[in-house]
């Protein structure tokens, strides 16, 4: 910003091109006044939204950063490859709410509106970094069905899976390529025992041998 960063803003992903929003991350100078129904920061699990106080001062009056990562690398993730982070990375859309703006307290002097009306935000640069989720069985992604086959540097959403695996992260195995349960790369492959050309994936029969 050209100006003071936000005294309240929030950070909402959508993962379906716009339809439905969620927050993920609430940012304000007195949390309990702007978003008094949010939680108080530092999240304690990964997906907790909650509201923080760190890029909402007057300081700096110009170019302040905001940022801010999906996964905080101060929260152990367990599982990567779990529903409930797999979920939380997927985004179509990004949008920044700028909700309130510091006004040095010549609005408490002067209540009329032409006050409030000279300030405003300047956001100059947002950069957005990503990652198409592939379980480690592809390197490179596509457009999904649907999106935007225009957007610029947009990180595409359906994988382009090796080692015989299929579904838009690369999460099954093909048909016939399934002699054991399948699971992300690391040097695995979904493959068929040597004898033969087709299988399928039997969970008695892998158990009993
Ligand atoms: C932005 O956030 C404020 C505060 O939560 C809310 O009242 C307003 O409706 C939001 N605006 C949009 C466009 O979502």
């Amino acid at each position: 910003p050209q100006t003071f960063r936000p005294a309240a803003m929030l950070v909402e992903r959508s993962a379906d091109f716009g339809r439905s929003w969620k927050v993920y991350r609430y940012f304000a100078y007195d949390c309990a006044a702007a978003f008094p129904h949010v939680p108080r920061g530092p999240p304690r699990r990964i997906d907790d939204v909650v509201c923080e106080s760190r890029y909402s001062d007057i300081e700096p009056s110009t170019e302040g950063e905001v940022i801010y990562r999906v996964l905080d690398p101060a929260i152990p993730i367990g599982d990567p490859y779990s529903p409930a982070i797999q979920n939380l990375l997927r985004v179509t859309n990004l949008r920044v709410n700028l909700t309130k703006l510091h006004t040095l307290g010549d609005n408490l002097l002067d209540t009329r509106r032409e006050i409030q009306e000279k300030y405003y935000y300047a956001l100059y640069e947002l950069v957005l970094r990503g990652n198409c989720f592939c379980y480690g069985h592809a390197s490179e992604c596509a457009p999904l069905s649907g999106a935007p086959a225009t957007a610029d540097g947009m990180v595409h959403g359906r994988c382009v899976c090796k080692h015989h695996t299929q579904g838009l992260n690369c999460e099954r195995c093909q048909d016939f390529y399934h002699d054991l349960p399948w699971r992300p790369a690391e040097g695995y492959r979904c493959d068929c025992n040597e004898h033969s050309r087709r299988c399928h994936f039997d969970m008695a029969v892998f158990l009993a041998t």
